[in-house]
């Protein structure tokens, strides 16, 4: 398998994708993980007050930038490579009326020679823009030279061993599929989904501390609930039965805190369905 997309599967995938990416936590399993994303990013990404800037790394539709402008006094760009996104990302600005404090950047993480070095407070990237990257050392770096001293990075990447997992619980993959996945570290999920890279929490850490960043923690988002089938609808109608009984709000509560109580722990990490790496540039 191998990961390169040419650019015209990249932006027919994004275009289908930005129109019901907004909706997505509709469905209770994506609230859930956004609930957890949104705490991580919280208690480890401190605000850089009004006149700081967080750069959101594939950051789509803005969706976590609106939401994130809400608690944060922070300026932030949303650096994205899809244009239809990107349109996406201008619409939901409007909106809400936050292109004051909203900006959108196209270009490629691989390459971000459209944004200066140390120019950047803190670096998030939610629902693993890396996955998709075929240099993803070369993004890694690239976000260490934009990243200010001190910042912190919180980069996500599609988890090494629930892919493993999945692809033999949920898919029954053929022995072929199992063998390749295990050693090129490529997913294929759907005929329609790119290949995209997988992570264990030890090779995201070795690819950030080889960028240069010193790496801190690194949570599964998340590692005990999973999702069903229906959960990956892309019209977001179907619903699973976790999604369903997530409608409950103590058992909705109760895996919130059990989540939150074990995800950075070193031996639980990679249980993640995302390996979600925190680290600083010093
Ligand atoms: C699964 S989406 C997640 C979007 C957003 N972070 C969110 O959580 O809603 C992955 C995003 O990564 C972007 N992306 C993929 N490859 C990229 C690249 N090489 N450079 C910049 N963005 C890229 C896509 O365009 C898409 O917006």
């Amino acid at each position: 398998m191998v990961l390169n997309m040419t650019k015209e599967e990249f932006d027919v995938f994004f275009e289908s994708y930005a129109k019901n990416v907004d909706e997505a936590n509709t469905q209770n399993f994506w609230k859930l993980s956004d609930a957890l994303i949104l705490e991580i990013i919280k208690r480890h990404v401190p605000d850089p007050g009004q006149k700081g800037v967080i750069l959101d790394a594939g950051g789509g539709t803005a969706r976590w930038a609106i939401l994130l402008s809400k608690i944060y006094a922070s300026k932030f760009t949303v650096f994205d490579l899809s244009i239809d996104m990107l349109k996406k990302a201008q619409k939901n600005i409007e909106k809400e009326r936050l292109g004051e404090r909203i900006s959108l950047l196209k270009g490629d993480l691989a390459d971000m020679s459209n944004v200066l070095t140390e120019s950047v407070d803190h670096v998030i990237s939610i629902y693993s823009p890396l996955s998709f990257i075929e240099d993803r050392d070369k993004a890694l770096s690239e976000l260490h030279r934009i990243l200010r001293r001190g910042g912190k990075v919180l980069v996500m990447g599609h988890g090494y061993y629930n892919a493993i997992a999945s692809k033999i619980n949920n898919y029954r993959a053929a022995a072929t599929e199992l063998h390749g996945l295990d050693r090129e570290s490529l997913v294929k999920w759907a005929p329609s989904v790119p290949v995209l890279n997988v992570f264990s929490k030890e090779g995201l850490e070795k690819m950030l501390s080889d960028a240069g960043f010193i790496t801190k923690q690194t949570f599964g988002v998340p590692v005990f609930v999973q999702p069903g089938l229906e959960d990956f609808d892309s019209e977001n109608k179907l619903r699973s039965e976790i999604s369903k009984a997530l409608e409950d709000g103590a058992f909705f509560n109760a895996v919130f805190d059990l989540e939150m109580k074990h995800n950075g722990e070193a031996y639980v990490a990679n249980r993640g369905m995302n390996i979600f790496a925190l680290a600083e540039k010093k």
